[in-house]
């Protein structure tokens, strides 16, 4: 007696399998134990070599094809994309047994309503990181948070943090590329959209897992 697992009906679907996907994506945002919270951020370097790094996912449209996340003004990916755009989001969801790859164009948002927004409406505690006095990634001579010292273990006053918004910024990712990856013993499914510029939609097919 094989043993069948139900395949979920997108399993043969196109469309509702590129709905699947961003379902998936979404999930990162409202919910803290999916994986698409933390998913993995590529960008290029200096020297054309893939930076990976996770990220929490802050926000997402659909319609818009973009996802939010914020970092440090003064991190590497800031420079790395003001260098070269292209950039790439991984996700994998083990239960959902999907994994779903986005690509596209970044930029870092570090001033305007995007941000100032991402700013007020972020924790005093998650906004505590950006008081590090030096850059992230500034080699040190000494083990260290990075932070004052006067902060170390204190969640910071509104007013302690305004000095600070300068070093707080959006990285604002727009796919052009959707690629799933649906695992299942009866079959695995591969499907790629791309966004279609002149047309203004999704343009998608399968693809030989
Ligand atoms: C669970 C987890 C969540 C993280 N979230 C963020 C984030 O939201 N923004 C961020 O800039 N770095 C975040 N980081 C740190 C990055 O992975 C990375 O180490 C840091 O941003 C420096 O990257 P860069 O040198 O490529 O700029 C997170 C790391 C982990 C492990």
């Amino acid at each position: 007696m094989t043993n069948q697992v139900a395949l979920p009906a997108y399993h043969n679907d196109l469309d509702a399998s590129f709905a699947e996907a961003w379902n998936l994506v979404e999930a990162g945002v409202k919910d803290r134990n999916s994986p698409a919270h933390t998913p993995t951020v590529g960008t290029i370097d200096a020297d054309g070599t893939p930076q990976l790094r996770i990220m929490i996912l802050r926000a997402v449209s659909r319609d818009l094809r973009t996802l939010r996340f914020h970092t440090d003004a003064r991190s590497d990916k800031t420079a790395q994309l003001q260098q070269e755009a292209a950039a790439s989001i991984l996700v994998y969801n083990p239960a959902a047994k999907a994994q779903i790859r986005l690509s596209g164009r970044a930029h870092i948002a570090a001033q305007g309503d995007v941000a100032d927004m991402a700013w007020s409406g972020s924790t005093p505690f998650a906004r505590r990181c950006y008081m590090a006095e030096a850059a992230p990634g500034t080699p040190i001579a000494q083990p260290s948070s990075g932070l004052p010292e006067w902060i170390e273990g204190k969640q910071p006053e509104e007013e302690q943090l305004a000095d600070y918004r300068r070093n707080f910024a959006a990285l604002m990712f727009q796919a052009d590329s959707i690629e799933w990856l649906y695992l299942a013993n009866a079959g695995h499914r591969r499907a790629r959209w791309h966004w279609d510029q002149a047309q203004n939609q999704w343009l998608g097919s399968w693809l030989v897992p």
